[in-house]
């Protein structure tokens, strides 16, 4: 009852930003993300009459509870398969934990992966995104590769709320996310706390939600298109409308620091200079640059001269999260 699970991490061009339902996570709007080859989780998960209890190391370190409910995920797969054992769940990530960087995305991910599969389990990928999206909404991308949409779905239940490929890695094989790492702290706000104040509080949320579908349309087009310009400047736009819901929230929330100013003036830059740029943040500091691949050496070598630039990591559409052999304890 052993097994073993890589997934990548995915950064959103649509981005979900506030829930419907808290319990089954479900999302009040749609989203579409890239799975980024080079940001990895591999987990281990065993269950076995030898464990009194549950236990999580990440990165090496014991995971205590916190909100991001590890523990009640495996108990929910545990129910699912209809065993008592506990887990012994251990995991490490290539990329920093907790900043903003999706680590929880492709973390519940490779659990839910390699969970069910130690619980022999046997699910259809649509199944483990449903699965997955209840440990973390994000992360429900993360079992497909390339470019993936999360439907919002309509149903109280969540059964039509999961994500599907829009076209696996190999139809754009051009397109690249330049990861650009200014802080490794964990966040000051949560993207679980964050996006539930700014459903609370923002005066202007109802006004992020009435223009998502059409950025989903223009995306979903753009991607099928192989479009850049049309994908990259909705994504930019789409992640500049979510931060001025976040900022405009009580007390607001502000994720960005002087570097991540410092990348977008860079990229501006970089635009009236033709070299075509664009950026996405998510709930923390760090930036995305999304680039072609024919530009991805001169921008990521003028990324990395920028103030405050601690490390980049350049994405191409990454694979499936899938069971391996090679076990981690
Ligand atoms: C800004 O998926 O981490 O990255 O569902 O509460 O676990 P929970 O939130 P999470 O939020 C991700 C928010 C985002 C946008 C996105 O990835 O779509």
């Amino acid at each position: 009852m052993k097994a073993t699970a890589i997934a990548n991490a995915n950064i959103a061009l649509v981005k979900y930003w506030g829930k419907r339902n808290k319990e089954l996570i479900l999302p009040q709007n749609g989203s579409i993300s890239m799975t980024c080859d080079e940001m990895t989780a591999k987990t281990t998960v065993e269950f076995s009459d030898k464990y009194k209890e549950h236990t999580v190391v990440i990165n090496d370190e014991e995971f205590k509870k916190d909100e991001k409910d590890i523990h009640g995920h495996i108990d929910r797969i545990c129910k699912l398969a209809g065993i008592k054992q506990h887990a012994r769940v251990v995991s490490e990530s290539n990329f920093p934990v907790a900043a903003g960087l999706a680590s929880s995305a492709s973390g519940f991910a490779a659990l839910t992966v390699a969970a069910t599969a130690a619980a022999g389990l046997k699910l259809s990928p649509k199944k483990l995104s449903i699965l997955t999206r209840q440990g973390s909404g994000s992360a429900c991308r993360s079992i497909f590769g390339g470019f993936v949409e999360w439907h919002r779905g309509k149903k109280q239940d969540g059964s039509d709320s999961y994500a599907e490929s829009i076209v696996d890695k190999k139809y754009w094989p051009d397109f690249r996310m330049i990861t650009t790492i200014v802080e490794v702290k964990k966040k000051p706000v949560s993207s679980r706390a964050g996006m539930s104040q700014t459903v609370e509080t923002c005066p202007y949320y109802e006004g992020w939600l009435k223009t998502v579908d059409e950025d989903l349309k223009l995306i979903r087009e753009g991607i099928k298109e192989r479009n850049f310009e049309k994908v990259a400047q909705t994504a930019e736009f789409n992640c500049l409308k979510m931060h001025a819901t976040m900022m405009t929230t009580k007390p607001s929330i502000i994720y960005w620091i002087p570097a991540t100013m410092e990348i977008i003036h860079a990229i501006h830059k970089m635009r009236e200079e033709g070299i075509p740029a664009y950026f996405t943040i998510d709930a923390g500091p760090n930036v995305k640059v999304l680039c072609l691949k024919k530009y991805e050496k001169e921008i990521n070598k003028r990324l990395q001269k920028l103030d405050g630039v601690i490390k980049t990591m350049v994405c191409k559409p990454g694979n499936d999260a899938k069971i391996i052999d090679d076990h981690l304890f």
